[in-house]
């Protein structure tokens, strides 16, 4: 209220309550001029509100109960390959994706020493500035080639590939259509694009085919994305029908080869190679150098103008660091063995082969896998899978187990990564490992419904105690 006399000045109960307001604001720690004053700070939230932080530490105090480690981030005490050693314990190692035992090998040590000598171990800066080295321009040209395409770009990580080559590409007004089993690369960068994401059914290309009759017609691009060899599942699509469908439906179709390079085809050139297609037929091919090529980084070959247009507008490209010369130099080098010892790779397949045949006689649930570089032992309950895996450990194999949501409910699985490097004794061995500490587990009858189960009984009978 004004003052009748002076409309222009605050009433005298209206200066009281400012004066009382401004005291508050300024006494109490949270107030107005407290904050900026800095005698007094407004908590910050604590992170362990953030959403799935709950969960994180339900399974930590779980794995604690029942006595078993956590199995994730677990210390490798050696390097990556078919050997490592864990809590001083050598074992065989099924957890790692160099598939054609190319980690370590002598002329990649040597060429990343002389890298490092000539170019540090850093390039410093975005190649559109200042980062921009011959190695780059000469391992594209070699990706280029491998997949008959006009060009190629490089990027500091496989997973940043995905999400900035689609983020960028794709927009509002678009469609991406992708397998159910996508990456999580591929499906965080549909989500980026904001583009219309639709997922179909595990490597059903008639399913694809149907949803595009359904929805092409709606949007103005279209991107079709798969794998060329699926991690979880350890099989792949239909290549020749895959490009048939894209070409009637006026899309694009892009192919992770993330595991499949190196894998599959008779000299590793990956699903092309397999399915006896021109490389051409497909518009993006994506990979990464951070399993067959034991580097770290990712690729895309296309045309020029998918190239070019990445170059400029890709933020992962434009305002990301290049990739240093040491890990351009690993990746060409391991590039270069794979074509030239195409040895390697016939011992891969054989011995993915023989895991698969193996696995599948002991009567074990290997869903679709083509017995390659991965092959997954579905178990179904998650903790049985997660004492397997620890009871394997326990008699010398590292393996890895993989839970919901990473794959769906009901089937957790242990999968198993076969490298050329492997030996048939220890192929052999951890299924054999594998089935008789099975049987073992399914006695005890522990399971993760059980504990669930008893936990809840035991915390009802608490409760009923207190009262
Ligand atoms: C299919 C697929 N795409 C992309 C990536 C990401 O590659 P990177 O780990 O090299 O970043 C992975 C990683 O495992 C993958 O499996």
């Amino acid at each position: 209220m004004a003052d009748d006399n002076h409309p222009r000045r605050l009433s005298r109960d209206m200066r009281s309550a400012l004066i009382a307001g401004v005291k508050k604001a300024t006494t109490s720690p949270s107030g107005l001029l407290g904050g900026i004053l800095g005698t007094g700070r407004k908590k910050a939230p604590s992170f362990e509100d953030l959403p799935g932080f709950e969960a994180i530490r339900l399974q930590q105090s779980l794995a604690g109960k029942i006595g078993i480690p956590v199995p994730f981030y677990r210390l490798h005490e050696a390097k990556a390959g078919t050997d490592t050693v864990i809590d001083g314990q050598p074992c065989t190692n099924f957890t790692s994706y160099d598939y054609l035992g190319l980690n370590a090998h002598p002329r990649i040590v040597a060429a990343v020493s002389e890298a490092a000598a000539q170019w540090g171990t850093s390039v410093s800066a975005s190649r559109l500035t200042s980062g921009e080295r011959a190695v780059h321009r000469q391992f594209e040209g070699e990706i280029a080639s491998l997949y008959g395409q006009e060009d190629a770009l490089l990027f500091v990580s496989g997973h940043a590939t995905n999400v900035t080559t689609i983020g960028t590409m794709m927009g509002e007004g678009d469609l991406i259509i992708h397998d159910s089993l996508a990456h999580n690369s591929i499906v965080v960068g549909a989500q980026l694009s904001g583009a219309h994401r639709v997922n179909f059914p595990h490597n059903d290309i008639e399913a694809l085919d149907r949803l595009l009759g359904q929805l092409r017609g709606q949007f103005r691009h279209c991107l079709i994305v798969t794998e060329g060899l699926f991690s979880m599942d350890g099989d792949g699509p239909d290549l020749a029908r895959l490009v048939e469908v894209k070409s009637r439906h006026s899309a694009w179709l892009m192919v992770d080869e993330a595991h499949s390079l190196g894998v599959l085809g008779k000299t590793g050139r990956g699903l092309f190679e397999h399915a006896g297609v021109d490389p051409h037929e497909v518009d993006i091919w994506m990979g990464t150098l951070s399993k067959t090529l034991v580097s770290c980084g990712g690729y895309i070959a296309g045309p020029r103008s998918l190239i070019d247009f990445l170059k400029y507008r890709a933020p992962g490209m434009v305002y990301s660091v290049g990739l240093p010369a040491t890990a351009t130099v690993a990746a060409l080098t391991a590039l270069d063995l794979m074509l030239s010892e195409s040895e390697r790779v016939a011992s891969l397949q054989a011995n993915g082969g023989r895991f698969l045949a193996k696995a599948k006689s002991a009567g074990l649930d290997v869903g679709e896998s083509w017995g390659l570089a991965v092959t997954p032992v579905v178990l179904g309950d998650s903790l049985q899978t997660v004492m397997l895996s620890e009871r394997l450990l326990e008699r010398g194999y590292a393996t890895v187990p993989v839970l919901p949501p990473g794959v769906p409910e009901k089937a957790a699985r242990i999968r198993f990564f076969i490298s050329a490097g492997h030996a048939a004794e220890q192929i052999d061995g951890v299924i054999d490992t594998l089935v008789a500490e099975r049987m073992q587990l399914s006695r005890s009858g522990v399971t993760l419904a059980s504990i669930a189960k008893n936990t809840i009984l035991q915390r009802l009978q608490a409760l009923e105690d207190e009262e």
